[in-house]
């Protein structure tokens, strides 16, 4: 592989929520919300990252905040570009040579979504870019025996996809990705409020509703009281407050709960009978933000019948099992 020589390489995880970098040789050195503000008359970037995602959805409109990436894919290339330019340039401490980068991307994507990937990289001042399913590199991250023969399963857990693997040396076996991700569970809360209180809230406070008290066991959710959310009572049209359950949460995001279940149990289906042996043994290992979701282990493992475990640091697995590739070298290129 022709990885930039004297210059230290990079590993991106470009996700639909976060984006998280690591320097060879440093480790993680952004982990930062996928968001980046515009001008909007002039399309010039006022910023980038969580500067960026503070003025989301209270921007006036002259400014306009978007998310470069849905569903796992870029929605908006220059975005994307502007988002990788400055995280690299932070990143390198404005020193950027011209290093080569390894990228991870969704095991469902298209050839096409793949190229813009590798473009906006290239068009952010990297050398090369080499395109990596997301899986493996989540699975290399959890420290599973990716390579060895013995299969092992990975669930990943983003906001934009969830994507399933059965492994074993080093290839997916069998995988699923599914759009019944964080975003859609934002949004399902979301809708929830509205109709069940009559209450309008915000997309952001719809996560911290989820990341506070979402779970994904209704019946266990009881003991988990509520938060009080800032919106708009529909009634009367006037700003309020309101206290929404965790039952009521863990209800609004059953059905994308479920839609993973069916993904993972559909997964092993499809997988060998011999990994899927090796699965029941080892266990399958849940990466992602959404890994953090409350109780969604136990619910999986009393669904399939296999031990689940949370990677240490989730979030970061992805990150970390590109880090570790740049340095065993051990890719699979495509
Ligand atoms: N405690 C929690 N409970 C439920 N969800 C959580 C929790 N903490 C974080 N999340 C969710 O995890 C998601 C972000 O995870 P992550 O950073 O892995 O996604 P991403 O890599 O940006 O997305 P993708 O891989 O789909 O492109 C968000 O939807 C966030 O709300
Ligand atoms: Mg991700």
């Amino acid at each position: 592989m022709a990885f930039g020589f004297g210059q230290k390489n990079v590993g991106i995880d470009l996700g639909t929520s976060n984006t998280l970098v690591f320097l060879e040789g440093s480790g993680i050195v952004i982990n930062e919300p996928s968001f980046v503000a515009k001008d909007t008359a002039t399309g010039e970037l006022m910023a980038v990252g969580s500067a960026a995602q503070r003025m989301f959805e209270k921007n006036p409109p002259t400014i306009s905040v978007i998310r470069p990436l849905r569903k796992g894919v870029i929605s908006d290339l220059d975005a994307s570009i502007g988002l990788l330019k400055y995280f690299l340039s932070v990143a390198y401490n404005n020193r950027l040579g011209r290093p080569t980068a390894i990228i991870g991307v969704p095991s469902g994507v298209t050839e096409v979504e793949r190229r813009a990937v590798k473009q906006a990289a290239i068009s952010a001042g990297v050398r090369d870019a080499y395109i990596v399913d997301e899986t493996i590199a989540a699975a290399v991250g959890a420290g599973l025996p990716v390579y060895d023969a013995p299969g092992c399963m990975v669930v990943d857990l983003g906001a934009g996809t969830v994507d399933i693997a059965t492994i074993s040396l080093g290839k997916a076996n069998a995988s699923r990705s599914t759009t019944f991700a964080g975003d859609a569970m934002n949004e399902a809360i979301k809708d929830m409020v509205l109709q069940r209180y009559n209450f309008r809230i915000s997309e952001g406070d719809a996560q911290i509703l989820k990341e506070e008290i979402g779970s994904a066991d209704v019946k266990a959710s009881k003991q988990l009281g509520s938060v009080t959310v800032k919106g708009i009572d529909l009634i009367s049209g006037l700003p309020a407050q309101r206290d929404v359950t965790a039952e009521d949460v863990a209800l609004a995001i059953a059905s994308p709960v479920s839609h993973v279940l069916t993904a993972i149990q559909s997964t092993l289906e499809e997988s060998l009978p011999e990994l899927v042996s090796d699965i029941i043994d080892r266990g399958i290992t849940l990466t992602g933000g959404g890994a953090n979701l409350r109780y969604l282990d136990r619910v999986i493992a009393d669904t399939v019948h296999v031990p689940v475990f949370v990677a240490p640091d989730p979030q970061e697995a992805v990150a970390k099992g590109l880090g570790e590739m740049l340095r065993s070298s051990q890719l699979q290129f495509k």
